[in-house]
């Protein structure tokens, strides 16, 4: 992944404050953050989320995204159905590091009902300042991947 300057931000209902907490932190970090989420309490479909912020990573309109949902599963599935998204859910910041080493993630998910605030801010710190060893095993194994999206 290039160097990260902008960063597309989605979530559903239940991760409303987290998200806003997330965005108000990166954007200290000096990064250029849009939102594609919902800003209310109302039920509402994390699919949606999921793949707006997808879609941006994808297509180049953002470099790097971050996603919220409950548990930041459903709304990673649904990125993860674009072509081009490695989103991957991490609950403490040794994974999200390794996830962007190993994989080169380019989506970070958690879970605003698992992880708490500071977890979260240390979860997409240790994935913006991790880097991909791009070359090897880890290199094939993400050709892999993309030969995988290319085959259905
Ligand atoms: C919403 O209740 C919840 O299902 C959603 O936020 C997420 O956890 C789904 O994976």
């Amino acid at each position: 992944m290039a160097e990260v300057k902008v960063i597309g931000i989605g979530n559903d209902h239940a991760a409303v404050e987290m998200k806003n907490q997330i965005k108000a932190f990166l954007e200290e970090k000096g990064y250029q953050v849009i939102n594609y989420g919902t800003d209310t309490d109302e039920s509402c479909d994390y699919p949606i989320y999921g793949e707006k912020v997808g879609r941006a990573v994808a297509s180049g309109e953002v470099d790097a995204g971050v996603l919220i949902c409950g548990t930041g599963i459903g709304i990673s599935i649904a990125a993860n159905k674009v072509k081009g998204v490695r989103a991957a859910v991490c609950s403490e910041p040794v994974t999200a590091r390794l996830t962007k080493e190993h994989n080169n993630a380019n989506i970070i998910a958690f879970g605003a009902r698992i992880v708490g605030i500071e977890t979260a801010k240390a979860i997409v710190t240790a994935w913006l300042d991790a880097e991909y060893i791009g070359s090897g095993r880890h290199e094939k194994r993400v050709n892999m991947l993309k030969e995988i999206e290319e085959s259905r």
